[in-house]
């Protein structure tokens, strides 16, 4: 069935010829609609990964798999705004963003994932609070933003189904690493939401999927040909993923320590992202006149407290009981699961951090628990870090840099990749930056 359909796209795809919209509408329908035999389907995305297709074809399979599903509706002011990360450790912003954006007065109804690969997922995050519930409906999506400015909620099938097959096709045919298909499957998701406004926070470096800044940048400005070629006001930032995101790794600890954030402490380098992506959000809808007034929006409810409340009710509205929510936002480490064990790791000489090796750091949380190798597995939701220093800071020999929350013992191997993530060297590095470059 639809043999015809997909010999003559894939006939214009390898001929370099423009598919014909319609049929490439047709198509994803017909994936939406499971019309398809898998082969047939593997053979298209198989092309599209070998020979690539162009930014009107991306935005044409982009609209196609936001409009296979659900597609939220708002009234009224044009302040519907989320972010998108590529995917990072320590990547803890969504869960400060949402609540933060949505004190500055934006409707943020954020659909998020589960930890892929050596990187952590919102979702699983999320799931280490006591009766946290992200299996929302898009209907409970829309009446927990019109009621208390934000959600965030697990993707699920009802919202772009037909990236669901199509992804689940490329996992096992090596057809992931497409830049049009990683665009319409992150973009899509994004678009069914109604946005008016996006940031891409496109990670790069050694713990990020785009290893290089030429290949984030080429990811960076195809999301963003798509998204704004569905009307959504959208910018990307490149940012470093070398050094694992401030204090913070693992799912419980990076709730713990995002609520620190929002109480107003907590790590600067966390602070620092929150605010940018979240400043430009306020810029592009329109809230504020330009990005540093922006930023100084978001630092502000960071300050005030607004943040922090808006993030007990996002609990709440999402099934935690009040005082569980409230218990959690003023003693965090009360309410939240731990580890069995935490071991501290010593410097092994003085002198000033060079790099951090968040990857390092990554493969070993996730064989320690903290991460998943297949999507059957279960995460340990109090296995992670609390870092003690950080780039450019000083450490003296037999300093503690770095406390390990596990409950499998750490064997003699684990402790050496530990500790060789740590570089030190005699004089501090150049200033270090998370914000690469912004893309428009
Ligand atoms: N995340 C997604 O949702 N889709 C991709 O293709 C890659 C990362």
């Amino acid at each position: 069935m639809g043999q015809d359909l997909i010999d003559r796209l894939c006939a214009s795809i390898e001929n370099n010829e423009a598919m014909v919209m319609s049929d490439l509408a047709r198509f994803v329908d017909g994936v939406a609609q499971r019309q398809f035999p898998v082969d047939s389907i593997e053979r298209w995305l198989r092309c599209v990964h070998t020979h690539g297709i162009s930014v009107d074809e991306t935005t044409a399979l982009t609209r196609g798999m936001m409009n296979s599903g659900a597609v939220l509706e708002w009234q009224g002011q044009a302040n519907v705004a989320d972010k998108h990360s590529t995917g990072g450790v320590g990547d803890k912003m969504s869960l400060i963003l949402a609540p933060a954006l949505a004190a500055c007065g934006l409707r943020v109804p954020m659909l998020a994932g589960r930890g892929l690969g050596h990187t952590g997922g919102t979702i699983d995050k999320l799931e280490s609070i006591p009766g946290f519930n992200c299996n929302l409906t898009p209907i409970q999506m829309q009446e927990a933003v019109e009621t208390i400015g934000c959600c965030i909620a697990a993707q699920n099938d009802a919202i772009a189904p037909a990236d669901g097959l199509l992804y689940a096709i490329r996992d096992v045919t090596d057809t992931v690493d497409s830049i049009p298909l990683i665009t319409a499957s992150i973009v899509s998701k994004k678009a069914a939401e109604g946005l008016n406004a996006l940031v891409l926070d496109v990670k790069c470096g050694k713990a990020a999927f785009m290893k290089t800044e030429q290949d984030a940048l080429a990811l960076a400005e195809s999301m963003v040909g798509a998204a704004k070629g569905l009307g959504i006001k959208t910018v990307a930032q490149i940012t470093d993923m070398n050094e694992p995101i401030g204090t913070h790794v693992g799912n419980a600890l990076e709730i713990l320590g995002s609520v620190l954030v929002l109480q107003g402490k907590g790590s600067s380098d966390t602070r620092g992202l929150v605010e940018l992506q979240g400043g430009q959000l306020l810029e592009l809808t329109g809230m504020a006149a330009t990005l540093e007034l922006g930023i100084e929006m978001i630092s502000a409810v960071l300050e005030n407290g607004e943040a922090l409340r808006l993030f007990i009710d996002m609990c709440v509205q999402q099934g935690t009981e009040r005082n569980v929510a409230e218990q959690l936002a003023s003693e965090p480490g009360q309410v939240l699961p731990k580890s069995k064990h935490v071991t501290s790791v010593t410097a092994q000489e003085s002198g000033y951090v060079q790099t951090i090796d968040a990857m390092a750091l990554a493969e070993v949380a996730r064989e320690l628990g903290a991460g998943r190798f297949s999507m059957s597995d279960t995460i340990n939701p109090g296995i992670g870090y609390v870092l003690q220093t950080s780039k450019n800071q000083h450490v003296s020999n037999g300093q503690s840099w770095i406390l390990v929350h596990h409950d499998l013992p750490l064997s003699f191997e684990h402790l050496s990749r530990i500790n060789d993530a740590l570089q030190i060297g005699t004089e501090p590095t150049a200033e270090f930056r998370r914000l690469i470059r912004i893309i428009t």
